[in-house]
């Protein structure tokens, strides 16, 4: 237990239940009036992720790390808690008990497959057990890519059926994005004879580029909603919150990298 498990955990901590916080909301918004349980649900988590995200502030590289050890557990219990809740919902659309509700089951499914992975991640900082480079490359951009690409699905299903040219994007990229994901898959189940540097680097700078292009669109997608300037029922939060997720993306991206070539990275906030 180090400065650099404290430090790690936080920005680990910090970005997530900002995210799951911001969960709660969309869930919330798209519940009907009367499901005044799930809205009472959803909104104790965002009451609880708040306050996870207002304490992880209070703490800096000092702390002691026993103290972020039983904070990381606390976490992960409310992490653990949101997940079976999102996988609750989820359960209630596919068996058509929610008629109307306005969340799609793949977006519910979407930000079920974060918390698990929030919850893996506060696993493995507190046994210590990061996974190798080469795994972590692999696993971190399988999970990115495809939550890249339900990111280009929502945008083209949200944005209103008359924004063609929009729409059109959403789904080049959607299909951009099926393609890599295929790509790294294939990657995967060529486990371990496919893990040789340069292998590695030629994913990492191609996957980079689209990461780059999707990240430039939504964050064109949230000015344009901010500004009311085009059509469509993407709460602003939640287009703040896409480009927010393929930002870190991106900065994982360039972690590994800097860790592959030995090149040392000027903003590199996990160590
Ligand atoms: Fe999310
Ligand atoms: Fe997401």
């Amino acid at each position: 237990m180090s400065t650099a498990f404290v430090a790690r955990s936080l920005d680990e901590v910090r970005f997530w239940s900002r995210i799951m916080k911001e969960h709660s909301l969309f869930l919330r918004l798209g519940f009907r009036c009367e499901d005044t349980q799930l809205i009472n649900e959803a909104n104790q988590f965002y009451s609880v992720f708040e306050a996870i995200e207002n304490r992880a502030n209070t703490f800096d590289k000092n702390t002691d790390p026993q103290v972020i050890q039983r904070f990381n557990v606390e976490v992960h219990t409310a992490v653990s808690h949101i997940w079976a809740f999102k996988r609750k919902i989820l359960g209630l659309i596919l068996q058509c008990q929610l008629p109307g509700a306005n969340n799609f089951p793949l977006l519910v499914d979407h930000t079920s497959r974060e918390a698990f992975y929030f919850r893996n991640r506060l696993e493995q900082l507190n046994a210590g057990k990061l996974d190798p480079l080469p795994d972590a490359i692999i696993n971190e951009n399988v999970f990115f890519l495809r939550i890249m690409a339900d990111h280009a699905k929502f945008i083209g299903h949200l944005l209103d059926p008359s924004e063609r040219k929009l729409v059109d994007q959403a789904r080049e990229f959607s299909e951009d994005f099926d393609k890599l994901l295929f790509q790294a898959r294939d990657l995967d189940s060529m486990r371990p004879q496919s893990q040789t540097p340069p292998l590695l680097d030629q994913f990492l700078d191609q996957n980079r580029v689209s990461v780059k292009s999707l990240r430039d669109f939504k964050k064109t997608a949230s000015d344009l909603i901010a500004a009311c300037r085009i059509k469509s029922i993407i709460h602003p939060l939640l287009a703040d919150h896409v480009y927010r997720e393929a930002e870190r993306f991106l900065h994982i991206i360039d972690m590994f990298e800097s860790a592959l070539t030995g090149q040392p990275m000027p903003s590199m906030s996990f160590e």
